[in-house]
């Protein structure tokens, strides 16, 4: 008999585990008719040593593998189903307070866009994170980023984006780099956004805030380590195209790799932009034009869809997901998180929004809030599925299925979280049904 492999954990009783990988989906993203393929186990388990899984499967299989350290941890799921961690790849979770009171404005009449035009929106949330200190930075984003983890997110990405001066875009990313590696909060991924807005003082000299983020900001965060992405809004009135290649080139041409806010409330050109520089992603695409479509489908650049912010905003024009799946675009979702358009740290309610607006089956938007997301932060080699070398983060869900989670409106969906094999979030008692 082979010699059977330690293991210092065992989640065990799981009614269907979802584990993201199956025979014959081609390495890399998963497109078309693959998005729908979770790799379901009926009866399964899932064993881990030292952070990494060892073994998973049917149980039966996965106890003949293993040998249980004694001190393992065992975890009985009583049935219900386990998924892999959930990964974020698009928030924007260090901001000092989230602005209410635009939200009541947008429901009764005023836009997002001319919200911001009239200097609120982001601008107005700049102005008051300037006067915000590292340490009250530091508390408030662990505080939701801990909300996140709660939620399911096990790995998370993180922007900066509301300094947009030199000092406070680096204050917001060494907000990011002091939370990293707290194991009671999620796996972080940081993308420096400086070029989300112009700020104030630099709108009657837009090139020169340009050269500000390219020449001083950019190279700062990549001679600190402080992120391993650029981002920007390109939006009419915002960063037009051109100024957001600048921005992305400069980036590219540091090392850093790239994301890019694209054709979220008007289509122009985002998303082609985005496969011209090889982004790793284009996000948002509400907007989305058919040659935008056409440029992702052939690109290894992930369209990352945000149908939390749409609704948040009250808008009814929905990315055409169902388009961009069958044209071959490799797809993930994220919830935006962040203190105006969208405040909301939950995956699982996002995932049930996007099966309800994007039309989407659950198991579509189970790979895009989990695989395709790892890949969108080339994060696959680690999370994003559960198979044996991969970080055993997972999470055993209240409800015996993903179609229940996104169908169960409400509802805390997260029994127990694990991060790198341990129990780091246990909201108790499994549901009756
Ligand atoms: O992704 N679109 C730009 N940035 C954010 C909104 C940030 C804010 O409203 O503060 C977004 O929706
Ligand atoms: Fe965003």
């Amino acid at each position: 008999m082979a010699a059977r492999i330690a293991a210092d954990v065992l989640v065990r009783g799981i009614g269907r585990l979802y584990t993201l990988e199956e025979d014959g989906i081609p390495a890399g993203p998963r497109r078309r008719g693959d998005i729908g393929r979770v790799g379901l186990v009926e009866g399964g388990a899932v064993a881990g040593y030292r952070g990494d899984i060892v073994a998973v499967g049917r149980e039966d299989d996965v106890r003949d593998s293993i040998r249980l350290l004694p001190g393992a941890e065992t975890v009985d799921a009583e049935g219900a189903a386990v998924v892999p961690g959930f990964v974020d790849p698009h928030t924007h979770a260090v901001f000092d307070r989230a602005r209410s009171e635009e939200f009541g404005r947008r429901l009764v009449g005023e836009s997002y866009a001319s919200i911001a035009a009239s200097g609120g929106g982001i601008r107005s949330t700049v102005r008051s994170f300037r006067c915000v200190d590292e340490d009250e930075l530091v508390r408030r984003t662990r505080h939701r980023l801990r909300a996140a983890l709660g939620y399911g997110s096990t790995t998370v990405e993180v922007k900066s984006g509301y300094g947009l001066d030199f000092e406070s875009e680096m204050r917001a990313l060494r907000v990011v780099a002091r939370l990293r590696g707290d194991r009671r909060l999620p796996d972080l991924v940081a993308t420096c956004l400086a070029a989300h807005e112009f700020p104030d003082e630099w709108r009657e000299d837009r090139d020169g805030y340009i050269r500000l983020v390219t020449e001083e900001i950019l190279p700062a965060v990549v001679a600190e380590g402080l992120a391993e992405r650029a981002d920007v809004f390109c939006e009419p009135g915002v960063y037009t195209v051109e100024q957001s290649r600048r921005v992305l080139q400069a980036a590219v041409d540091l090392g850093l790799r790239t994301t890019i806010h694209a054709d979220e409330l008007e289509g122009s050109g985002g998303a082609e932009l985005a496969a011209e520089v090889g982004a790793d992603s284009a996000d948002h695409l509400g907007a989305i034009s058919d040659a935008g479509i056409e440029a992702l489908a052939g690109s290894d650049t992930i369209g990352v869809l945000l149908p939390g912010t749409i609704f948040a905003l009250g808008l009814e024009s929905q990315a055409p997901a169902r388009r961009m799946i069958d044209a071959g675009v490799a797809l993930a979702m994220a919830t935006d998180f962040n203190p105006g358009s969208n405040w909301c740290e939950s995956v699982p309610l996002t995932l049930a929004i996007g099966c309800t607006r994007l039309h989407l089956h659950p198991h579509e938007a189970l790979t895009m809030c989990t695989v395709n997301a790892a890949h969108a932060l080339k994060r696959a080699d680690r999370v994003g599925s559960l198979a044996v070398g991969k970080q055993m983060d997972l999470n055993v869900l209240r409800d015996d299925s993903v179609d229940a989670t996104a169908h169960h409106l409400g509802l805390d969906p997260i029994r127990l979280v694990l991060r790198a094999g341990h129990v780091v979030v246990d909201h108790g008692a499994p549901l009756g049904h």
